[in-house]
């Protein structure tokens, strides 16, 4: 929770400046703070790109998203005990967007609260482990933030997640 709250007041600060940063290198960086936990898990993660492609976006906000969205594939995998847990990421360009998904094998999303995932404290999860603000604030963070777009449904054995981000951002 504590954490949560820190971030937030990040988020909220007023004197955020953008900056251009590799999507494909952002998002490496990112892993690397979680790597730890995802070894302990048992999770294979792999990241595929198919150009480079950069941004001028908040950096440190686009980061903790790819956190927020990997840490709760891997809640999902380690809940459903998969044998095989995976984590794919993918970054590709479509016309003037980045499209980046996020795909486990987790099981998904229960279909009766896929609506509902990105509501301020809605979880699923025992309170020590969640506190329903992670998908919120990353939606706020690409959305209001990016001008982008987060959304969420089921594949065959998981969840996948696409972050949709304009390349040229008007009035910045
Ligand atoms: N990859 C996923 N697979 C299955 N369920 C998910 C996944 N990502 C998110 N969810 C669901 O969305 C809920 C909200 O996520 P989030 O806002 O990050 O809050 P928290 O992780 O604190 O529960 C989770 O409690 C979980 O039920
Ligand atoms: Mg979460």
């Amino acid at each position: 929770m504590s954490q949560t709250i820190i971030d937030f007041q990040n988020f909220f600060k007023p004197n955020k400046k953008k900056e251009f940063f590799d999507i494909y290198e952002t998002i490496k960086e990112s892993i690397l703070i979680i790597e730890g936990s995802l070894k302990k898990s048992g999770i294979e993660i792999f990241i595929n790109k198919t150009e480079n492609l950069a941004i001028k976006g908040y950096k440190n906000e686009f980061s903790q998203v790819i956190i927020n969205i990997i840490n709760n594939a891997k809640d999902a995998l380690n809940k459903n005990r998969s044998l095989n847990k995976k984590i794919y990421i993918d970054i590709k360009k479509e016309a003037n967007f980045i499209i980046v998904d996020i795909i486990d094998n987790g099981g998904g999303i229960k279909s009766d609260i896929l609506d509902k995932i990105f509501e301020p404290y809605f979880t699923t999860k025992h309170s020590s482990k969640g506190e329903g603000l992670g998908l919120y604030m990353s939606k706020m963070i690409i959305e209001e933030s990016m001008n982008g777009l987060l959304e969420a449904k089921n594949i065959e054995d998981g969840a996948k997640f696409t972050i949709k981000l304009p390349i040229k951002v008007n009035n910045e």
